[in-house]
C-alpha cells in the first residue's frame, strides 16, 4: 500500500459546528457512521483527518470538500448530473441524498439528552444547510432528500427496553424512546393538566388507567419477543371519557403522545403518512424532500399512538396500518416514499371510537382484521356518583357545595347536592333511551348544568339552558318525560 497523506479540508470561515475550545486540538467525529479523528487548525478554519479506518481514510482523501454537521462529516455532493424528480418507488428506505443519516454509535461526541426527560429534549435536528460553495453558478439539479430519521433500535437496545420495568402508575421508564426526534407538539401534556377521574367498570375492574398501564407492559414484553403487540380499543357512547382517558395516560406515563383525530376532514392522509415536497436549495437548485407524517413519526420514535374516532378513518390509510398492528410491526410506504418503516418496540397503540352497534349515525362497523388486533374496553357512562365527582373536580366545588354520595342510589349533600343529584338521574333516564335519540347528553351537559347553578341560575332555567334546549320534535318529548319522572312539578313546555 502506498502512503496516503492525511486529507486536509480548508474553509473560508471558522467551522460553525466545532467549538473554539477544540481549536488547535483533536476531536472525534463520525463519517458514514464510523469514527474519525480530526485535528482542528488553531485558526478554526481547517481540519486534518489524522485517524480513520483505511477505507474511510481513502474515501476522505479523494474528497475536495466536507461539511461538519452535528458531530459528523458530511459529503458535499457534486452538483451534476440531474436526477429526474419523481420516481417514488425507487429510493432505498434509509438513503439520504446527499448525506445519509448516520446511526449514532455509542461514543457519540455530542451528548444525547437524558432519554426519559421529555421536556429537556431538543428540537429534532433540522436538515443541515450546506455551507455556501464558491463555485461556478450551478444548474438547477433535482435530488431526492430524506431528512434525518431516528435510527432503528439495535438488538441490545431492544433487550434493554424489554428489561425496563413498567410501573402500574406514574412515569413509565422508556430508555430508548427517540426523544430528540419527537416534535414538541407530540410531547405529553404537562403533569396535572388533564382532568380525568378514573372509575371501575366491568372490563376495567380497577379503572381504565391501570388497564392501559398493564397493556403497555404486555405490549413491551411481547413486541420485544417478536410476538403480537397488545393494543387497546376504547369504545362506547359519546362523552364517556374515552379520549380524555388516553390523554391522561400520556400525561401520567410521560411518553410521546401522538394524537390523531381520524376523521379525514381533520387530518389528511398526507398528514398521517407523509408527503413529498419540492424545496429550493441554497445553491439555486431544487430537491424533493420526504416528510414523515404523524403515524410514521410515532412508529419511528416510539410512544403512544392514539387514533381517536378510529371508525371514521380513511379505509385506505387503515389498510396500511394492519401490519403495524400485528407481529410484523411495520408500515409500508409503498407508492409514497417507498420505505418499509419498522416500528419502535415501545410504540403503543390505542384507538377510541363510538361503535356502530350503538346505532350512531354515520359510524361504520369495525372490520374483523382490526377487531382481531385489539383488546377492547367498553366504556359506558360512569355510575352516577362517579360522574358527580367529575363535576365537582371540573368546577372546583368544595365539599360544602357538592359532596357526592358513595353509591349510585345515594343523594349528594352540599349547597347544590340535591339539584345535581336530580339532574344526574334525569341524564341516566335519558341515556337509557340513547338508541332512540339523535343526541345523548354527556358529562359535558352535567358540568354545564353545575356551572349554571354556581352562577345563581334556578333549577328549571338551568335545565332548559343545558339540556332541553338542544332537542326538537319527538326527541324533545322524550326528554320532557325523563325530566317529569324525576321532577314531579315539571310542567313541560
Ligand atoms: N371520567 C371523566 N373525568 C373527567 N372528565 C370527564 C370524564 N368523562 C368525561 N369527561 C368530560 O366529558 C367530556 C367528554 O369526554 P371525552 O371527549 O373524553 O369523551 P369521549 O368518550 O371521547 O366522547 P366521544 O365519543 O364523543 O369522542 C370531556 O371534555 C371531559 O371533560
Ligand atoms: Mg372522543
Amino acid at each position: 500500500m502506498s502512503y496516503q497523506p492525511h486529507p486536509t479540508f480548508r474553509y473560508a470561515r471558522r467551522i460553525k459546528h466545532i467549538k473554539p475550545r477544540f481549536y488547535g486540538g483533536e476531536r472525534w467525529l463520525r463519517f458514514r457512521g464510523r469514527r474519525v479523528k480530526v485535528r482542528v487548525d488553531p485558526s478554526g478554519r481547517a481540519l486534518t483527518v489524522v485517524q480513520a479506518p483505511p477505507d474511510i481514510m481513502q474515501e476522505l482523501t479523494q474528497l475536495k470538500k466536507v461539511r461538519v454537521v452535528d458531530g459528523r462529516l458530511a459529503v458535499e455532493k457534486p452538483r451534476a448530473p440531474v436526477t429526474p424528480t419523481a420516481s417514488p418507488a425507487q429510493p432505498s428506505p434509509t438513503q439520504t441524498l446527499p448525506p445519509p443519516p448516520q446511526p449514532a454509535p455509542p461514543p457519540a461526541t455530542t451528548p444525547e439528552p437524558a432519554p426519559s426527560e421529555p421536556f429537556q429534549a431538543p428540537e429534532p435536528t433540522p436538515e443541515p444547510q450546506p455551507e455556501p460553495v464558491e463555485q461556478q453558478k450551478p444548474q438547477k439539479p433535482v435530488a431526492e432528500v430524506y431528512p434525518a430519521k431516528p435510527p432503528p433500535l439495535t438488538r441490545k437496545e431492544i433487550e434493554a427496553t424489554r428489561r425496563a420495568p413498567v410501573p402500574n402508575k406514574g412515569r413509565i421508564p422508556a430508555p430508548y424512546i427517540r426523544w430528540n426526534f419527537v416534535e414538541k407538539r407530540y410531547y405529553p401534556p404537562e403533569p396535572g393538566s388533564v382532568t380525568y377521574m378514573d372509575y371501575p367498570s366491568p372490563d376495567a375492574k380497577k379503572g381504565v388507567l391501570p388497564e392501559l398501564y398493564h397493556a403497555f407492559a404486555m405490549n413491551r414484553k411481547y413486541v420485544t419477543e417478536g410476538k403480537d403487540p397488545v393494543s387497546i380499543m376504547l369504545h362506547g357512547p359519546a362523552g364517556t371519557g374515552k379520549s380524555i382517558a388516553v390523554e391522561k395516560f400520556a400525561e401520567m406515563a410521560g411518553l410521546p403522545y401522538y394524537y390523531i383525530p381520524a376523521e379525514p376532514a381533520a387530518m389528511t392522509s398526507e398528514q398521517l403518512l407523509g408527503r413529498k415536497e419540492i424545496e429550493s436549495t441554497p445553491e439555486g437548485g431544487y430537491r424533493t424532500v420526504w416528510h414523515d407524517g404523524t403515524i410514521v413519526q410515532a412508529a419511528r420514535t416510539g410512544g403512544i399512538l392514539h387514533i381517536d374516532e378510529f371508525s371514521l378513518m380513511d379505509p385506505e390509510v387503515t389498510a396500511r396500518l394492519h401490519e403495524l398492528f400485528d407481529s410484523k410491526r411495520r408500515l409500508s410506504l409503498e407508492g409514497l416514499s417507498g420505505e418499509l418503516v419498522r416500528a419502535h418496540p415501545d410504540l403503543f397503540v390505542v384507538i377510541s371510537l363510538n361503535p356502530a352497534e350503538l346505532g350512531i349515525e354515520g359510524v361504520k362497523r369495525l372490520s374483523s382484521p382490526i377487531r382481531r388486533r385489539f383488546r377492547g374496553i367498553y366504556m359506558d357512562y360512569p355510575p352516577l356518583h362517579h360522574e358527580m365527582e367529575v363535576i365537582k373536580k371540573q368546577l372546583g366545588f368544595k365539599d360544602t357545595e357538592l359532596n357526592p354520595p358513595s353509591t349510585t342510589s345515594g343523594v349528594a349533600t352540599g349547597k347544590y347536592g340535591k339539584e345535581i343529584t336530580q339532574f344526574m338521574r334525569i341524564l341516566n333516564d335519558v341515556r337509557a333511551k340513547q338508541s332512540e335519540l339523535a343526541y345523548v347528553p354527556t358529562s359535558s351537559e352535567a358540568v354545564d348544568f353545575g356551572r349554571e347553578l354556581k352562577t345563581g341560575t334556578d333549577f328549571e332555567t338551568a335545565i332548559h339552558r343545558t339540556l332541553l334546549g338542544k332537542y326538537v320534535g319527538d326527541d324533545r318529548l322524550k326528554i320532557n318525560e325523563s325530566i317529569k319522572a324525576h321532577v314531579p312539578t315539571w310542567r313541560g313546555e
